[in-house]
């Protein structure tokens, strides 16, 4: 198919106090993410993580960088070591490094410095329910999160679990940032639509950028 917005140009869509949409952010770096993906699932594999609840998340997870969010029968945690593999997450990949520190930059966050990236990787189906990213010990840092391949549908809510919801569609490419007042709000993915991407086939893939230690 003619793609007719092939060559369109990043823009931003304010969301809330501290948060912001990158429009196709990512999207011309989108082949060498994708690879870099791949590089660290052939080290650290997706794998599909059970809550301490005990349900199996329908998501598929990996990480990489210093520190990698896990879970297990006590709760979640940042861990140094796949608990897979029992050795450490992969590096962060150069591609990887390089996007965190332009989006950060281009939504106001210049000095962020993560050292974890959580990898998702959604099928028809798997779904994220509405969340906070709270087990990172400094949240002064933001999220920086990219999303590539299919495209779902964001929830992003406020402080209160309760509070209204903004549905957004995250297509390839777009990168979510959010900080300061919004940093805990709730947010989450509906189930994933079926589809086929020419860059990841099935899946969409999002990768979370966090500042998980304490730096100080
Ligand atoms: C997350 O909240 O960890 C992931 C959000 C997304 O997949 O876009
Ligand atoms: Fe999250």
């Amino acid at each position: 198919m003619l793609d007719l917005f092939a060559d369109e140009q990043p823009w931003q869509e304010p969301l809330a106090p501290g948060a912001v949409i990158l429009r196709r952010f990512a999207r011309a770096g989108g082949p060498a993410l994708m690879q870099a993906i791949d590089q660290v699932a052939g080290v650290s594999p997706f794998r599909q993580m059970v809550t301490p609840g005990g349900y199996t998340m329908s998501v598929a997870m990996t990480n990489c960088g210093g520190l990698g969010w896990t879970t297990n029968q006590r709760g979640y945690l940042y861990s140094p070591l796949d608990p897979l593999t029992a050795a450490p997450w992969p590096p962060m990949p150069e591609a990887f490094a390089a996007l965190c520190h332009d989006a950060a930059c281009a939504a106001g966050y210049p000095e962020f410095q993560p050292d974890a990236c959580l990898i998702n990787r959604y099928a028809v189906g798997a779904k994220l329910s509405l969340h906070q990213d709270k087990d990172e010990a400094d949240l002064r840092a933001p999220i920086v999160s990219v999303s590539l391949g299919l495209p779902a549908v964001f929830q992003f809510g406020g402080l209160r679990r309760n509070d209204p919801l903004k549905r957004l569609l995250l297509e390839h490419g777009d990168v979510v940032v959010w900080g300061g007042p919004s940093r805990l709000f709730y947010h989450g993915i509906q189930p994933l639509k079926p589809g086929t991407h020419p860059l990841t086939g099935d899946y969409r893939y999002n990768l979370t950028f966090r500042q998980a230690a304490n730096n100080e």
